[in-house]
């Protein structure tokens, strides 16, 4: 695997595989890679000739009072995943390469509305970020496909309304989350956890699978959502949201829709996790 942080040994490299008619597939990260993040670089390995993978840990995404600095970076570990997993080019910028002008001078990407709830009103000008960053990395990159985690929901729909508004030429692709054995999904977070937080976290999932549960019985959205709070509580968490939403537009639900996502944050010890789950009733 080529492994560089400059954007023109990447361009490089692309165009002469380009030149030769042959496909590339993008996997965009911010490293500290788990089983998640290697199931999408190997389903990317799978519908193109190439795969190009990104690791950066973009400021431009994080609040001032979250984890940009204890954020895991773990490169080594990572470049020998990849390798095995079958990515051929490795993008790992600094901050200078991807915002020489700082962040304060850099032309951003916005999506509207939909990066404005759930995640987005938590974390003010986060999705502004995820928008930007992975703009740029594909105007880089220039893949045909690129390949994202259902797991982060909200994020795979700013980034196909980006694609769909700026027309651009990738096709993006949704993998479904990869979890614990305990249904705990995977997280470069959990790692922030103790083994007791760790033994609790798997109550996210459960809650949110006892809401699909309830509405698939036909209990009521604040029924469902009122038991699922107390169970997170109990189990040591701190909601942060807990939703039920239209599963294209992230709108309220409302009692006739039938395509709904069962979105959840919470906190538990000094991790901030999030789940979700998608179903039609
Ligand atoms: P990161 O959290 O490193 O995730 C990179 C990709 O892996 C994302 O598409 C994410 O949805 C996916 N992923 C994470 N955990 C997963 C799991 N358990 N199962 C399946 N896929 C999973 O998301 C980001 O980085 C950044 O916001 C980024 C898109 C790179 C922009 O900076």
């Amino acid at each position: 695997m080529i492994t560089s942080a400059h954007i023109d040994d990447i361009r490089t490299q692309v165009r002469a595989w380009r030149a030769k008619g042959e496909t590339v597939a993008f996997v965009p990260t911010m490293g500290n890679l788990h089983q998640g993040h290697i199931t999408l670089v190997k389903e990317a390995a799978s519908k193109c000739d190439h795969v190009v993978v990104s690791i950066f840990v973009n400021p431009m995404q994080f609040g001032q009072n979250e984890d940009l600095d204890a954020y895991p970076r773990t490169l080594a570990a990572d470049s020998e995943a990849l390798t095995a997993a079958g990515a051929e080019l490795l993008f790992t910028p600094t901050p200078a390469v991807m915002y020489p002008k700082g962040l304060e001078q850099q032309t951003y990407v916005e999506v509207p509305g939909i990066s404005d709830v759930l995640c987005g009103a938590s974390r003010p000008g986060h999705f502004r970020g995820v928008a930007t960053i992975v703009c740029k990395l594909f105007n880089i990159v220039q893949p045909d496909v690129a390949l994202f985690g259902n797991k982060d929901y909200q994020q795979l729909l700013v980034i196909k309304t980006m694609v769909e508004d700026l027309s651009l030429p990738i096709e993006i692709i949704g993998i479904d989350t990869i979890r614990e054995d305990s249904g705990l999904a995977m997280s470069s977070r959990n790692g922030y956890l103790t083994a007791a937080e760790k033994a609790a976290a798997p109550a996210l999932k459960q809650a949110i699978d006892a809401m699909a549960t309830g509405i698939k019985q036909g209990e009521s959205f604040e029924q469902v959502t009122e038991l699922a709070k107390a169970k997170l509580i109990a189990a040591g968490f701190t909601p942060d949201y807990l939703e039920i939403r239209h599963a294209h537009t992230l709108e309220q639900a409302q009692h006739q829709d039938q395509a709904l996502v069962i979105l959840a944050a919470a906190y538990i010890g000094k991790a901030r996790l999030i789940d979700n789950l998608r179903f039609d009733r």
